[in-house]
C-alpha cells in the first residue's frame, strides 16, 4: 500500500447486502443508489465479493484516471461484457492493438475532412425536415428519438462508409434496443451465463447481434465487391497494412471496427438532440433565444461549416443539454497496478466508475444545477470550472474520437429544424430516462411538430 494513502482500507461502505454487498443495491437502481450513496466522498466504495468498485465524480480524481496515470488503467469488466457485440474494436480494445487502430482511424476526423462532411450532415437535416413537414400538416405526436436515430445513423453511414442505410433504420433501432437493454443486465449480473448457454435472454442477444452484423457484413460485402474509389473511413481501414507484417486487417478485425463506429456513431449523437428537444419543450425563453440567433445568422438557410462559429448560442445550449442528459452516462476503467488516488489506496484490478451524470450535476462546480442555462458555457464561466467537471466525451487518450463530429452534426441539424418547427411536449408524455449502456430516453419522447408560423 503506498505510504501515500492515508485514509481506511478496506473501505467501510454503508449500506450492504449479507452476501452480495453493496454490489446488490448498485443492480438493483443504479441511479438512486449512485445518487444516495455515492455522491457523499470524493470516492465512494461499492463492494462484493466478486468486485471492488470505486465510485468517483469529483473532477481531480477523474483527471487523474483518464489523463495523468492513465497508462495505469485499462477499459473495466464492464467493457468485456459488451464485447459480444463490440469484439475487440476501438472502444472495448486496449494497450498496443488500440493504439494502432485508433492511429489508423484518426486522420477521418480531422477537422479538414470534417468540414467537407457538414453538406452531408445538412443534406439529411434537411431530409428530416421533409418528413417533419408532413408530421405538421397532419398535426401529428411522434416518438421523436426514433426520427433522432434515423438522422445519426444515415450521416455515420454516409460520412464514415459512403453508404445509404436508410432501409437499415428500423433493423438497427430495433435490435440495438435490445442489444443495449440485455447488455445492461450482463454488467450487473455477476452470475449471467456465457451468450451460447441458451436462456431465452441469450437467444434474444445473440439473435439482435445476428442481425446488427448482418447490416455490417452488407456495408463490408458490398465495398469489397466494387472497383469504385472511395476516400472514407472504410477504405481507410481496409486499405492500412501493418508497419511490421505488412498485413491488412483481419475480416473479424473489420467487423469489429466498422461495428464500433457505426454504433458510438449514431446512438450517442441520438440521444444528446432527443434530450436537446425535450429541453427546449420545457425552456421557453431558452428557445426564443436560440431561434433569434439562429434566424438572425441564418436567415432561412441551410447551414454551412463557416456558420457554425456565427451561432454560438446553439452550441452552448447542446453542451448544456449533455450536461444534464449526458448520453455516456458513466466511464468504467480498471486498475492495472496499485494506485493512490486523494488519499484513498486502489489495490491492483479495482474497477473506477466515473460518474459522468453525477459529476455534471455536482453543485460545487454547477450552481442551481437541475435548470437548463446555456450560459454556464460561456468562454468565462467555463474558465471558472474544474477541467473534468463536464466530461461528456470523455478525456485523455481515449477521449471520443468523434467528439468534433458530434458537436457539428448537432450544430447542423438544431438550426436547420428548429427554423422552421416548433416542438412541445406530448400532454401524455413521461418522461424517464433509461440509464442503459447510454442514457436513453425511457418512454421515447412524444413530441407535437408544429410549423413556426402556424
Ligand atoms: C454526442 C455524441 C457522443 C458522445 C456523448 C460520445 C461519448 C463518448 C465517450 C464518453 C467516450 C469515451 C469512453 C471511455 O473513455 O471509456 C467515447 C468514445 C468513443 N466514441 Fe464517442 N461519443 C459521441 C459521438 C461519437 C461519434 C459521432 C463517433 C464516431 C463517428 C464516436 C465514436 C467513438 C469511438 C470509436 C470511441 C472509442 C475511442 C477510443 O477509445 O479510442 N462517438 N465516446
Amino acid at each position: 500500500m503506498p505510504s501515500t494513502a492515508t485514509k481506511p482500507y478496506p473501505p467501510k461502505v454503508e449500506q450492504e447486502h449479507w452476501f452480495f454487498g453493496s454490489a446488490y443495491y448498485l443492480s438493483k437502481d443504479r441511479m438512486s443508489f449512485l445518487r444516495d450513496h455515492c455522491t457523499k466522498h470524493d470516492i465512494n466504495w461499492v463492494t462484493s465479493r466478486f468486485l471492488n468498485i470505486a465510485v468517483t465524480n469529483y473532477p481531480a480524481y477523474i483527471q487523474h484516471v483518464l489523463v495523468d496515470n492513465n497508462k495505469n488503467y485499462r477499459k473495466s469488466f464492464g467493457y468485456d461484457k459488451i464485447k459480444h457485440l463490440l469484439g475487440n474494436g476501438l472502444i472495448t480494445s486496449d494497450g498496443a492493438f488500440w493504439q494502432r487502430q485508433r492511429r489508423l482511424a484518426q486522420p477521418a476526423f480531422h477537422k479538414k475532412r470534417l468540414q467537407v462532411l457538414t453538406s452531408v450532415m445538412a443534406k439529411h437535416a434537411e431530409r428530416m425536415a421533409e418528413k417533419w413537414h408532413s408530421y405538421a400538416k397532419n398535426k401529428e405526436t411522434v416518438d421523436i428519438s426514433h426520427d433522432m436515430m434515423e438522422i445519426a445513423l444515415e450521416i455515420v453511414g454516409e460520412a464514415l462508409f459512403s453508404s445509404d442505410v436508410t432501409d437499415k433504420v428500423p433493423i438497427v433501432d430495433r435490435n440495438l434496443t435490445v442489444a443495449n437493454e440485455l447488455a445492461m443486465q450482463r454488467v450487473l449480473n455477476p452470475f449471467a451465463l456465457p451468450l451460447w448457454v441458451p436462456t431465452p435472454a441469450n437467444i434474444k442477444e445473440k439473435k439482435a447481434i445476428e442481425n446488427l452484423d448482418e447490416v455490417v457484413w452488407h456495408i463490408i460485402g458490398k465495398r469489397r465487391h466494387t472497383t469504385e474509389h472511395y476516400d472514407d473511413l472504410l477504405s481507410m481501414l481496409m486499405e492500412a497494412r501493418d508497419e511490421d507484417s505488412g498485413e491488412s486487417m483481419t475480416d473479424q478485425q473489420l467487423r469489429d471496427e466498422v461495428m464500433n463506429l457505426f454504433l458510438a456513431g449514431h446512438e450517442t449523437s441520438a440521444n444528446a438532440l432527443s434530450w436537446f428537444w425535450y429541453l427546449l419543450t420545457q425552456y421557453p425563453e431558452e428557445e426564443q433565444k436560440l431561434r433569434d440567433e439562429v434566424n438572425g445568422v441564418l436567415a432561412g438557410r441551410t447551414p454551412t461549416f463557416d456558420d457554425l462559429p456565427n451561432m454560438p448560442y446553439t452550441k452552448m445550449a447542446i453542451r448544456e443539454a449533455m450536461r444534464l442528459y449526458p448520453p455516456a452516462w458513466f466511464i468504467g476503467r480498471q486498475s492495472i497496478e496499485e494506485d493512490e488516488i486523494g488519499g484513498y489506496y486502489i489495490p491492483p484490478n479495482t474497477n473506477v466508475l466515473i460518474s459522468t451524470f453525477f459529476t455534471h450535476r455536482d453543485s460545487r462546480w454547477w450552481d442551481d444545477p437541475l435548470t437548463f442555462d446555456p450560459e454556464r458555457f460561456t468562454e468565462a464561466n467555463m474558465k471558472m470550472r474544474p477541467k473534468f467537471a463536464y466530461l461528456p466525451f470523455g478525456g485523455g487518450p481515449r477521449q471520443c474520437i468523434g467528439n468534433n463530429f458530434a458537436m457539428m452534426e448537432m450544430q447542423i441539424i438544431v438550426p436547420t429544424l428548429l427554423q422552421q418547427f416548433q416542438l412541445s411536449l406530448s400532454d401524455t408524455a413521461k418522461i424517464e430516462s433509461d440509464p442503459l449502456i447510454t442514457l436513453r430516453p425511457k418512454h421515447g419522447m412524444p413530441i407535437r411538430v408544429k410549423h413556426v408560423h402556424d
